[in-house]
């Protein structure tokens, strides 16, 4: 997969050189370049942004700068660094070490052929974790970060024609940009990508993939501070562990977030624990 992300910040996604990404550019299951914006800039400033029409707070980044930039991007003609790695432990296995790498991207749809282009908005459509794995087949998925009040709405328009456009938000709040919610989005992206974890199990227990938050864990020692590991982790019973898992889940998931049990398919055992 190539990730492009076009930023006035390019630092800013420096964090995407480390620990699993870092992992996946150096085995080459990944690349990510980041282009700085005030390259498309034009004037002697390098500004990005104006004045919003209508008037109003803030400033709005302007379209003579974002079209000329996603138009490069899209055809991998754009000028900019490829992030390398911060990682220099190749040859060192770890827990989540890729068991079979299948790199194969599937896709669907007519115009599966565009490049993707995400851009983080509050005023987006949620992202969720099936986006996440919907994407995780992408070939390449271009990240447009706003700044300020946002991006003049044409660019997104236009970029129509050259990308399938997705406005997402990451969670009702407002961040100062769309830098951090690109962190969060690649990393949700990345990580289910065949190959980048080892464990195949470790996602497909993941919170939301089947509906429902994850339970707790427990590690050694076995006692610490006053506090036990639940008994039934040590019976060596799968179906009775994975029964215990499962309560946890529904328990938690009720607790915490209730909504989520309305679309969760349960069996006649956990209408059971949940009536109890
Ligand atoms: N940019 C600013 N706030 C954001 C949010 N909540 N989600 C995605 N992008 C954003």
């Amino acid at each position: 997969m190539r990730l492009d992300v076009v930023t006035i910040f390019p630092e800013y996604l420096e964090p995407l050189r480390h620990a699993l990404l870092g992992k996946a550019i150096e085995q080459g299951i990944l690349t990510v370049g980041v282009h700085d914006l005030r390259n498309w800039a034009t004037d002697v400033h390098k500004s990005v942004d104006d004045t919003p029409y209508g008037g109003g707070p803030g400033m709005v980044m302007k379209p003579g700068v974002w079209g000329p930039a996603l138009d490069d991007v899209a055809a991998g003609t754009a000028a900019g660094r490829d992030l390398t790695s911060s990682l220099p432990h190749v040859d060192k296995p770890r827990h989540d070490e890729p068991a079979d790498i299948d790199r194969q991207a599937t896709r669907g749809g007519d115009d599966a052929d565009l490049p993707l282009l995400i851009v983080p908005t509050p005023a987006g459509r949620p992202f969720t974790q099936a986006d996440a794995q919907e994407w995780s087949g992408e070939d390449h998925i271009v990240f447009a970060c706003g700044r300020y009040e946002g991006i003049d709405q044409r660019v997104v328009e236009d970029a129509a024609n050259r990308y399938r456009v997705r406005e997402v938000s990451i969670g009702d709040y407002v961040l100062i940009g769309g830098e951090v919610a690109v962190l969060v989005i690649a990393e949700a992206i990345v990580r289910l990508i065949p190959g980048v974890l080892g464990n195949r199990r470790s996602h497909e227990e993941d919170s939301f993939s089947d509906g429902l938050l994850e339970g707790p864990s427990y590690t050694k020692p076995r006692h610490w501070r006053g506090l036990d590991v639940p008994e039934v982790l040590f019976s060596g019973n799968h179906a009775k562990v994975d029964r215990w898992r499962r309560d946890q889940a529904l328990l938690r998931t009720r607790a915490v977030r209730p909504e989520l049990l309305e679309t969760v398919e349960l069996s006649d055992v956990d209408r059971k624990l949940l009536e109890g």
